[in-house]
């Protein structure tokens, strides 16, 4: 009974000023349970630490000084100050996983699920959130060169990246404690013990797959955008609208290759423990990545198909080095493992 009034009243104290970042990362096992050493963003600040407050974590685009609340600059940073560069904080190691790992994101609603009327004109699903990954990401890494950039196929924006997973702000399960009906709904629903990391709140997840491509022994960086608008004509305050979206900045040290987990029984197993477990709808849809991962040549036929007028494409996420696939008579495919040769002009 008392941690959640107690959590209740953090909410309401906290609620106005709460906003997201992914807290932790954390590798699945093929049955669903996290497993291993959790890792964290680059330059993270626990919120136990002394000096933590929602502004040292938070990175808001556009920034609040910008008179047009519509406005994204070629200029504006992807990457808050303190995650420019790829270096960890005391106490806040970096997540490590083998290339091809499944990893759940972990954030927290802080009330933009269980308690939408606090803010007017933002869309249903609680906007949505975007993870791209890049074995060559830039200090100074600009929102726009990724964000609408990078496509999934890898052939998009400079080539640099990828897309690696859409999905809802809102899981579909994750709660803070208030009471607010959606809250009190799937604290019915979802029931879990607190524990001493979320409290009685059940953070939100995004499960991700690393490329199997990832190249062991060196970082692969994940940027996590969440993209959430106002639209126009809601909110008194804002009639032309506003753009508001959030980042984190992460990095992973690879280490080794899951061996073929496709071929594992990777069963999400039932009836676990939701503090320690990845969203199986989330999860089964990696699986199914996994399983259907085409060969070579198929592949890179389709990486051609979706950029249809891209003369040279360079296939980003391959296994075969230096192997040219003749696809169509005037179409020609450069398969080049390390993502380093030219990349297409596809803007
Ligand atoms: C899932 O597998 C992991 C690693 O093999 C194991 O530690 C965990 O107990 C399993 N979870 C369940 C719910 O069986
Ligand atoms: C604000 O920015 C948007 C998006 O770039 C642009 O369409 C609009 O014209 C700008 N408004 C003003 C008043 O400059």
């Amino acid at each position: 009974m008392f941690l959640p009034a107690l959590a209740t009243l953090l909410a309401l104290i906290t609620n106005a000023e709460a906003h997201s970042w992914v807290e932790q990362l954390t590798v699945i096992a093929p049955n669903g349970t996290f497993i291993g050493t959790p890792g964290y963003a680059r330059g993270n600040y626990p919120r136990t630490a002394s000096g933590f407050s929602d502004t040292t974590m938070t990175y808001l685009l556009p920034p609040s000084t910008r008179s047009n609340v519509t406005q994204l600059l070629p200029s504006d940073k992807l990457c808050k100050g303190t995650q420019q560069d790829q270096s960890q904080s005391d106490g806040s190691p970096r997540l490590q996983a083998s290339a091809g790992a499944a990893i759940a994101l972990r954030y927290q609603e802080n009330g933009h699920v269980t308690l939408p009327q606090n803010q007017p004109g933002k869309p249903k699903n609680r906007g949505t959130v975007y993870v791209y990954g890049t074995t060559q990401p830039k200090v100074g890494e600009k929102l726009l060169d990724v964000y609408g950039a990078w496509t999934a196929d890898g052939t998009g924006g400079d080539g640099r990246g990828v897309l690696l997973s859409t999905q809802n702000f809102d899981d579909g399960r994750c709660y803070q404690v208030n009471g607010g009906d959606i809250s009190e709904t799937r604290q019915k629903e979802y029931t879990h013990e607190a524990s001493q990391l979320t409290g009685a709140d059940l953070w939100c997840q995004q499960d991700i797959q690393l490329p199997t491509t990832a190249p062991s022994g060196k970082l692969y960086t994940l940027y996590w955008v969440w993209d959430w608008p106002t639209a126009p004509g809601a909110d008194p305050t804002y009639p032309q609208g506003k753009t508001e979206i959030y980042t984190t900045c992460m990095d992973v040290n690879v280490q080794g290759t899951s061996a073929n987990k496709q071929k594992a029984n990777d069963e999400y197993a039932e009836g676990q423990d939701l503090n320690e477990a990845a969203i199986p709808s989330e999860f089964d849809k990696l699986s199914d990545q996994q399983s259907t991962e085409a060969p070579a040549a198929a592949g890179a036929s389709s990486a051609v198909t979706s950029s249809a007028n891209a003369k040279k494409a360079t296939v980003t996420a391959w296994h075969t080095v230096g192997k040219t696939v003749t696809v169509s008579q005037d179409t020609t495919v450069t398969v080049d493992a390390d993502q380093s040769s030219e990349t297409p002009k596809s803007r």
